[in-house]
């Protein structure tokens, strides 16, 4: 750890893009499933929400890196996205959306999509990810990431967004895994299945969320490291923390509470397993206090040093 508590990876990152703050990431490599995508650092990085922007533009707390919600800057103009495009220069940043709707049997949003393009464009993500769901049919949207039944014609059609995305954006992807609390009757796929063979077939790359895997072998009575043996490697290119309520029968992933202590002994495995990975602390309801997230990010960071000289 440097004076400036930032971690040497992160605090390299950050010198660079501090250097040359007008230089963004190259677009990633669309098609092959085996190149790993890996423009973050290694390091924990936090999810920026509206009650934590005055503090982090004013103090400029040492964090490896910043993710932001996607839709949440989809405005030409305002200051909000001035305060990103000021922060960017200081934070790498990763864009994560909650709209795209990969799994809608209805076409891509072509609307929706430019203004992700545009985004993308102007503030140059290292990262851009969507999540493996589907939130929107007829044009009607729902605020929840709605699961997909896991079977072969799911697949396809998923696999077909991602294209389509991936050729606008010009970069690869990312696909979160979301948690899901219901099992479709028509589903032939197991879960980490489908997930490893969208990445694959797609050359999309993976956002695997540990607590969404952890919530989902709870409710649906699967094994979580199985389902940790079945992803490649070389496709996890960020990994996501979040805490769940488990006051009632299922849990439910609510992003309001600290991450599990279960939760951080299977990221510590999937750590040990995949290796070091970029991994955000996420926190969307009952926001704390900004430095709950960064000891949860800290929590995070000591458990990536631990696999600092990981070899596969
Ligand atoms: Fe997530």
């Amino acid at each position: 750890m440097r004076e400036d508590g930032r971690q040497g990876d992160a605090a390299e990152g950050l010198s660079e893009l501090r250097a040359q703050p007008a230089a963004g990431p190259s677009p990633r490599p669309i098609g092959n499933s085996r190149q790993v995508s890996h423009g973050l650092p290694a390091a924990a990085g936090i999810g920026l929400r509206a009650p934590h922007v005055r503090h982090v533009r004013s103090e400029r707390p040492g964090i490896a890196w910043l993710e932001v919600h996607s839709e949440n800057y989809f405005a030409d103009g305002g200051p909000a996205l001035r305060a990103l495009e000021e922060l960017r220069a200081d934070y790498p940043l990763s864009l994560h959306g909650v709209g795209m709707s990969l799994g809608s049997v209805d076409p891509v949003d072509k609307a929706h999509l430019a203004k992700l393009k545009r985004l993308a464009d102007r503030v140059e993500p290292v990262l851009v990810s969507e999540h493996l769901c589907w939130s929107a049919v007829g044009g009607r949207h729902f605020n929840d990431l709605l699961p997909l039944p896991y079977t072969e014609e799911a697949l396809a059609h998923v696999i077909a967004h991602i294209g389509t995305i991936q050729d606008a954006l010009g970069r690869r992807l990312l696909v979160e895994n979301v948690s899901t609390y219901l099992n479709f009757a028509a589903s032939t796929i197991p879960e980490w299945e489908f997930v490893a063979a969208v990445a694959e077939e797609s050359g999309c790359a993976l956002l695997l969320d540990i607590n969404n895997i952890y919530v989902n072998a709870a409710n649906h009575g699967f094994d979580a490291d199985a389902y940790l043996a079945a992803i490649p490697a070389e496709a996890i290119a960020e990994i996501h923390l979040a805490g769940f309520d488990a006051s009632g029968t299922l849990l439910i992933d609510t992003h309001g509470a600290p991450v599990a202590a279960a939760v951080w002994a299977l990221y510590e495995r999937a750590i040990g397993r995949f290796g070091p990975r970029p991994t955000l602390i996420e926190w969307d309801i009952d926001i704390p206090a900004f430095d709950v997230l960064q000891r949860e990010a800290a929590t995070a960071q000591s458990i990536l040093d631990r696999h600092d000289g990981f070899v596969r």
